[in-house]
């Protein structure tokens, strides 16, 4: 994993808006965030998880025969990020593709890898989930460095206003960016990924979406949608946190059951983190104790694709993740995806 250094408070965060450490831990248990300076985008992100899981991985970039990078915030609205991080590493002809479904993006990027892994298309797969959503506010070099905490503000009225206006969805974002390195065995010893169970609702497309920017709206930018805010994300915070409550763990208990494995199996379970309260809920739901579940939002708020490689490799630097453990994950994110998918560690 790689997070920017650059930490922020919920103090901090108070002095961009109508908002309080008090507020923001008692409704999401978030305690700060990373978030990146300007000029480092996603990728760059991304490149640093990927060298590092290269690394831990003992190899080398081109024994890679596939490169798969999962993000909502591309450094480009095209070309999409797999091919940059694919040069970046020095590579140049090695397959890159691009996934966006956002915080469901990194767990679909394990499905399509086990997938390729499977079929024998490929061998070693490098899949990467980054974010960098510092990128989507409009605060100017002044704001951040009230954020960073390089400078005591206040900042100005229209930039605080701006904040206020967005708070619900500014205080639950972060930035990070985390790389898994997958590999065909071919000895099969019930290790690796089981299966996985994922699920689309487009219906609910809008509950979670950016309005403006994009071949819906003719001219695809214009100033107008900068003055409006419809670049800024519109989330039903509240029916997305229902959504989440129900369908992650519906469809938990259904890709156990495929697999012929149920709770009392499971070793762990690790959500995607988008608030520490939809997974409490969750865990109460599934009735699971907290040995079976780990968090990290409270460091890093939501880092989108980012959340489920962060965890795991935070689960597991804590000895959460042992041989032979069943670990399932979840994730639910904007369009609306949702599911779930099981690893024998
Ligand atoms: N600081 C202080 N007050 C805030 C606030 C903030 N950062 N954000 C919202 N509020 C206020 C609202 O203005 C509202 O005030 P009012 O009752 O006077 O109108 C009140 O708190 C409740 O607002 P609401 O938006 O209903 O809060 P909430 O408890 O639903 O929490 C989220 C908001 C976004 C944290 C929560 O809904 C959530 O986590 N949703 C799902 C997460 C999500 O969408 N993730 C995206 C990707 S999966």
């Amino acid at each position: 994993m790689f997070v920017p250094e650059g930490v922020v408070t919920n103090e901090r965060m108070s002095r961009l808006m109508d908002t309080s450490d008090e507020w923001i831990r008692q409704r999401t248990g978030i305690a700060e965030r990373r978030y990146a300076r300007a000029g480092t985008s996603s990728c760059d992100l991304g490149i640093e998880a990927a060298r590092r899981a290269l690394e831990d991985a003992g190899l080398e970039a081109g024994e890679i025969d596939l490169i798969v990078f999962a993000t909502m915030t591309p450094a480009h609205y095209f070309p999409g990020n797999g091919g940059l991080l694919a040069a970046a590493l020095g590579l140049h002809e090695t397959p890159a593709l691009d996934i966006r479904m956002q915080c469901a993006g990194f767990l679909s990027g394990l499905q399509v890898c086990d997938a390729f892994l499977r079929s024998g298309t490929y061998r070693r797969v490098l899949l990467v989930g980054g974010e960098c959503h510092a990128s989507l506010y409009p605060w100017s070099e002044a704001e951040w460095a009230v954020m960073f905490g390089e400078a005591e503000g206040p900042v100005s009225p229209a930039a605080y206003a701006w904040g206020t206006a967005q708070r619900d969805r500014a205080v639950i974002f972060g930035d990070g960016a985390g790389a898994f390195v997958l590999e065909a065995h071919d000895v099969d010893d019930g290790r690796g990924f089981l299966g996985f169970e994922m699920r689309t609702d487009g219906t609910h497309w809008d509950k979670l979406y950016v309005p403006g920017g994009g071949s819906a709206s003719f001219p695809y930018f214009s100033p107008e949608q900068f003055e409006d805010n419809r670049t800024v994300p519109v989330v039903e915070g509240r029916q997305v946190f229902r959504l989440a409550t129900t369908a992650m763990p519906a469809i938990v208990r259904e890709t156990l059951e495929k697999h012929g494995e149920s709770l009392e199996s499971l070793s762990l379970l690790l959500m995607h983190q988008a608030n520490l309260r939809i997974n409490e809920s969750v865990q109460k739901t599934l009735g699971l104790s907290d040995e079976k579940v780990f968090n990290n939002i409270q460091k890093y708020g939501n880092t989108t694709a980012a959340t489920l490689p962060l965890v795991f490799h935070e689960a597991k630097q804590a000895g959460r993740v042992k041989a032979g453990d069943l670990i399932c994950f979840t994730a639910l994110g904007a369009g609306l995806h949702w599911g779930a998918g099981l690893l024998r560690a």
